[in-house]
C-alpha cells in the first residue's frame, strides 16, 4: 500500500512556526443549512447568521453550506422569510466564501420530481440569486435525475458536486448491494458527467471508520475529482471516520461549528482543526478565529434556538441506528405513525418488516423522500395485511416508485409486488425505465395562470410552483394581503431568556409562576404566545414584554403528552389552542422517556379544532393523523364510491390520498386548502 496519503507531524512549534501545509484538508462549514436543519428542525433565522457571517467569511472555509435542504420549505412555511433573500443577504457576507447549498436532484428543495422547465428555472434563480456549489444528490443515486439540472450548472460555470448517498444492507460495508464496488462505479458515473468534485453522503451517519477508509481509498485511485465526505454524528461514528478519512486521503471534510454541532449533526470543526494541526494535513483554520465566532453564537444566537433541542437521554447518541441500518429521522417517524394509529405495540413488528419492504422496493437508499415511502408501506403492511396476504394497502408513492416515476432502484423490484402496485395504475401496468421527468409535462406556464398576479416574478413563482399550498399562503403574508400568524414571528433574546429560565424550573419540578386570574395585567401590544416543550411535555406559555424584561402572563400545560416531537405544533391537542387565562401550572414530571427528536418530522401549522360530526346520518372521512389538507378532489354534492379519493393530506411530507369509506353523496366538507387538523378531524361526511 502506498503511503502518499500518510498524516504526519511536519513541525512541532505551531505558534511560531506553522507553515502552509503539504495537502491542506479543506473544511466546508454546514452549521447554516445542515447544522440548524439537524438540531432545530431548520428553524434557524436570517436575522441569525448575520452576526458571525462576516467572521466565518475570515475563516478560510472551502465553502459555506446555507441553503437547499429543508431550509426553502421551512422559511416560507414557518418563518414567513422569503427563501430567495437569504441567499442574496448572506452573500453581502460573505465576500470570499463561495456559498454552497443542497439540491435534491430533480426533486429541487421539494419531495418530488418536478417537471424540466420547473428544474431550470429554479437552479438559474439561484445562480442568479448568488449561489456557488451544488452539491446535487439523488434519494435512488440515479443520477439521470441529475441531467436537467446539471446542464444549468454547467451552463453558468457554477460548481457541479456530485453526491452518492451512502447506504448499506448489512450493519457494515459489503453484501451483495452496497459494497465498494458499487460506489467506485457511482463515482466514475459523475465524473463522466463532469462532477467537479464527488461527495459520498452518509445522512444517517452509518459510516464505520474502516469501511470509510476503504471507500475513499478506493475513490483517490479511481477518480481524479477531489473527494468530499459528508456525515452526520448520529451514531457516534463520524469523528472517527472522519480522521480515517483523512487517512484515506479526502480532500474536503464537512464540519459545523462546535453550538452547531453533535447529536443528530456533525462533528465540530475546533477539534479537527487541532488534531491536524502541524501535520501535513493541517487545515490551516486559526483556532482563535473560531473561538471568537463560537463566543457570539453562544452569547446572542443559541438561547433563542435550545428550545427545539430535546434531550430525553443522558446520552447524545443514537444507537438505534446502528441497530438498523436506518436514518434516526424514519425511525421517529414510524415510531410516530404507529403512535397516532394507537400501535405502539406493532414496533418489533415494524422493525422486522422494514428490511423486507426495503429489499422487495429494490434495496433503495433510505433519504428523503424514499426513507419516508418505505416507512409508511412498513407501517400499512404491520397493520393491515393479513391470513398470509401481502401488500394490501399500497400507498400512491409505492405505486410511482414500481412506475419508475423516482427512477432506477438500486436492485430490481420484487416482480409479485410490482404486479401488485400497477394493477389499475393510471399511467399503464408496464413500467416506465426512462429518466422520469420526460414523462412530466410542463409545469410552470399552469402555475403562473393559477397564482396570477401574486406571483411578481419568477422567484414569486418557483415558490408557488414548488409549494402550491404553503407558497400561495407565503406570498399572500409578503404582499400584505393576509396577516403572517403569530407563530412565524422572531423571538427575541430577552424572551428566549425567559422561556430558557421557565423551563429550568418546570425540569425540577416547580413552575411557579401561578397567577390568579384577578392578578392578570392587561395585555399589551407586544403579548406573545410560546410553546415551551419540557422533555415530553408541552406547555403553552403567555408571554409579555413590560418594561426591562418579559413578564409571564400565564402558563398553561397540555393536556395531553406529547409523544417524539417537540416543537411540533400540529401534534398540540386541539384544546391547548385557545390560551385560558391563569390556568393553574402543574408541576411537571420530568422522568417520563421519550423517543428522539430528530429533523425528518417536519412541521404542520398548529390545528384547527376539529368539528363535531354535525350530520349523524353519514359516513364520516376521519383524518388519520394530524396534517394540513392540499386539497379535497371532490365538491359538496358530488357522487363517491367507496375507495375512491376524496382528499389529499399532507403528513409526515408525504402526500396521502385518502380514500372516502362509503359509497354516496359527499354531504359535507369541513376544511379548505391549506387548513391543518388534528387526527380524528371529520374532513367530510359521505351519505
Ligand atoms: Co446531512
Amino acid at each position: 500500500m502506498s503511503d502518499h496519503h500518510q498524516v504526519k507531524m511536519t513541525t512541532m512549534n505551531y505558534d511560531k512556526d506553522r507553515p502552509k501545509a503539504e495537502n491542506p484538508l479543506k473544511v466546508m462549514d454546514l452549521s447554516l443549512r445542515d447544522g440548524h436543519q439537524s438540531l432545530f428542525a431548520t428553524r434557524g433565522r436570517t436575522e441569525d447568521m448575520i452576526p458571525v457571517a462576516g467572521l466565518m467569511d475570515e475563516v478560510g472555509f472551502w465553502a459555506v453550506e446555507v441553503w437547499g435542504g429543508a431550509t426553502f420549505d421551512t422559511m416560507h412555511r414557518f418563518l414567513n422569510e422569503d427563501p430567495w433573500e437569504r441567499i442574496r443577504t448572506l452573500k453581502r457576507y460573505f465576500k470570499k466564501t463561495p456559498l454552497s447549498m443542497l439540491l435534491r436532484g430533480q426533486n429541487l428543495v421539494g419531495y418530488r420530481n418536478y417537471a424540466d422547465d420547473v428544474a431550470k428555472a429554479f437552479v438559474e434563480r439561484a445562480i442568479e440569486n448568488g449561489m456557488d456549489v451544488f452539491r446535487t444528490f439523488d434519494a435512488l443515486n440515479d443520477f439521470r435525475n441529475f441531467e436537467t439540472v446539471v446542464s444549468v450548472i454547467k451552463k453558468y460555470d457554477k460548481h457541479f458536486q456530485g453526491t452518492i448517498c451512502y447506504s448499506l444492507t448489512e450493519p457494515r460495508l459489503g453484501g451483495e448491494v452496497y459494497n465498494v464496488e458499487y460506489y467506485v462505479n457511482k463515482a466514475r458515473e459523475l465524473e463522466d458527467m463532469g462532477a467537479d468534485t464527488i461527495c459520498i453522503k452518509d445522512m444517517a451517519g452509518l459510516a464505520a471508520p474502516y469501511d470509510i477508509f476503504d471507500v475513499i481509498r478506493a475513490l483517490k485511485e479511481t477518480v481524479k475529482a477531489p473527494i468530499h465526505f459528508h456525515s452526520h454524528f448520529t451514531a457516534g461514528l463520524a469523528p472517527m471516520s472522519h480522521l480515517k478519512a483523512v487517512e484515506a486521503g479526502v480532500d474536503i471534510i464537512d464540519t459545523c461549528l462546535s453550538p452547531y454541532a453533535y447529536r443528530t449533526s456533525h462533528p465540530a470543526v475546533e477539534p479537527l482543526v487541532m488534531a491536524l494541526l502541524g501535520t501535513n494535513r493541517d487545515t490551516g483554520i486559526d483556532i482563535n478565529k473560531l473561538v471568537e465566532i463560537r463566543d457570539i453564537l453562544e452569547r446572542d444566537v443559541m438561547p433563542k434556538y435550545r428550545r427545539f433541542l430535546n434531550e430525553p437521554t443522558m446520552s447524545l447518541i443514537d444507537i438505534n441506528v446502528l441497530l438498523h441500518q436506518t436514518p434516526g429521522g424514519m425511525l421517529s417517524n414510524l415510531f410516530n405513525q404507529l403512535k397516532e394509529m394507537d400501535a405502539l405495540d406493532k414496533l418489533g413488528d415494524v422493525y422486522k418488516e422494514l428490511p423486507r419492504v426495503r429489499k422487495d422496493l429494490g434495496s433503495i437508499p433510505l433519504v428523503t423522500p424514499t426513507s419516508q415511502i418505505v416507512g409508511v408501506q412498513t407501517v400499512n403492511n404491520v397493520l393491515f395485511d393479513k391470513d398470509g396476504e401481502r401488500y394490501t394497502r399500497i400507498t400512491d408513492q409505492v405505486k410511482d416508485l414500481c412506475f419508475g416515476l423516482y427512477g432506477k432502484t438500486t436492485k430490481p423490484i420484487n416482480p409479485e409486488v410490482q404486479k401488485k402496485a400497477l394493477a389499475g395504475y393510471p399511467r399503464g401496468e408496464t413500467p416506465f425505465t426512462g429518466r422520469p421527468a420526460e414523462i412530466l409535462e410542463p409545469e410552470l406556464e399552469k402555475a403562473r395562470e393559477e397564482i396570477g398576479d401574486l406571483a411578481v416574478d419568477m422567484d414569486d413563482l418557483l415558490i408557488y410552483a414548488l409549494y402550491p399550498v404553503t407558497g400561495k399562503k407565503f406570498l399572500k403574508w409578503k404582499y400584505g394581503l393576509e396577516e403572517p400568524p403569530e407563530s412565524v414571528r422572531a423571538i427575541s433574546l430577552e424572551q428566549a431568556k425567559q422561556l430558557e429560565r421557565l423551563a429550568a424550573k418546570a425540569r425540577t419540578g416547580q413552575v411557579v409562576e401561578k397567577t390568579d386570574k384577578h392578578e392578570i395585567p392587561e395585555k399589551s401590544e407586544t403579548f406573545r404566545k410560546f410553546h415551551v416543550f419540557v422533555d415530553n411535555e408541552y406547555f403553552e406559555v403567555g408571554v409579555d414584554e413590560s418594561g426591562d424584561s418579559p413578564v409571564i402572563s400565564y402558563i398553561q400545560q397540555a393536556a395531553a403528552r406529547l409523544g417524539a416531537a417537540p416543537a411540533q405544533p400540529a401534534a398540540v391537542p386541539a384544546a391547548a389552542q385557545t390560551p385560558v387565562a391563569a390556568a393553574p401550572a402543574e408541576p411537571v414530571s420530568v422522568t417520563r422517556p421519550a423517543a428522539s427528536q430528530t429533523k425528518e418530522e417536519e412541521k404542520t401549522a398548529p390545528a384547527a379544532p376539529a368539528p363535531a360530526a354535525q350530520d349523524t346520518d353519514g359516513t364520516p372521512l376521519l383524518a388519520p393523523m394530524p396534517g394540513m389538507i392540499v386539497k379535497y378532489t371532490k365538491n359538496v354534492g358530488d357522487e363517491v364510491a367507496e375507495g375512491e379519493t376524496v382528499v389529499i393530506l399532507e403528513a409526515m411530507k408525504m402526500e396521502n390520498a385518502l380514500p372516502s369509506p362509503a359509497s354516496g353523496k359527499i354531504k359535507s366538507i369541513n376544511f379548505g386548502s391549506g387548513d391543518s387538523v388534528p387526527k380524528d378531524a371529520v374532513l367530510c361526511v359521505i351519505g
